[in-house]
This record gives structure tokens, C-alpha cells and sequence, in this order.
């Protein structure tokens, strides 16, 4: 649910309920880092190419380490 994330409803989540770069005296170093090199990594990438999803997949998503896309989520790349 991407919409819990949005600015308006930032202020309802709290700080030890969504925990990617873990908390307390051991949070991950590189926080900043891979927040900043992901949003370049995407937007480099979404420059370039057309990601679109293939109808044979239905993501679900599956609780392992971290919640992920049960199957992995193929999609169709195409050059922009
Ligand atoms: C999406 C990328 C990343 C994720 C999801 C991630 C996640 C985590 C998590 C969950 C921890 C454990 C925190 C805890 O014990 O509470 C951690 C620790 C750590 N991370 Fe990351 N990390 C990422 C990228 C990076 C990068 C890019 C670096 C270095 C440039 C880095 C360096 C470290 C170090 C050194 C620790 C150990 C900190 C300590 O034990 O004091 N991580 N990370």
C-alpha cells in the first residue's frame, strides 16, 4: 500500500514500524547513501526504458527477510 507512504500520511507511521535500515545504536551507516543511489539508479533507469508489468504475473507479496514479490516480478523492458 504505496498510499501509507505518501507525505499527507507520513506523520501516521511509526518510527519502529517500517525498519529497512534497521534502528537504535547499529542503524545502518549507509541510510543516506542507498536512499540517494536508489532514487538515481531508478531514475536513470526509468529515463531510458519502459518498464511494463506481464499479465501472466500477480504479484503477492511473501514475507521472507524482507517482504518481497512472491516469484520475483518479471516485467517487459523496452529501450525509450
Ligand atoms: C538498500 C540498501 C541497504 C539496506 C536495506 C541496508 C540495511 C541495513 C540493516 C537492516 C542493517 C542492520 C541495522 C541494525 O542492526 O539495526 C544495516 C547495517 C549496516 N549497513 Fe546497511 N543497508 C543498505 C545499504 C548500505 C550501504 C550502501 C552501506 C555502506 C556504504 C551500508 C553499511 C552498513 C553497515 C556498516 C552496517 C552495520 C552498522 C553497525 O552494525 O553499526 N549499508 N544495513
Amino acid at each position: 500500500m504505496p498510499a501509507r507512504f505518501h507525505p499527507d500520511n507520513r506523520d501516521a507511521i511509526d518510527r519502529f514500524q517500517y525498519l529497512p535500515f534497521g534502528a537504535g545504536p547499529r542503524i545502518c551507516i549507509g541510510a543516506s547513501f542507498a536512499m540517494q543511489e536508489a532514487v538515481i539508479a531508478l531514475g536513470v533507469l526509468m529515463s531510458r526504458f519502459r518498464f511494463d508489468s506481464v499479465p501472466e504475473t500477480k504479484p503477492w507479496p511473501v514475507q521472507k527477510l524482507t517482504t518481497q514479490p512472491q516469484g520475483g516480478l518479471p516485467m517487459r523492458v523496452t529501450r525509450r
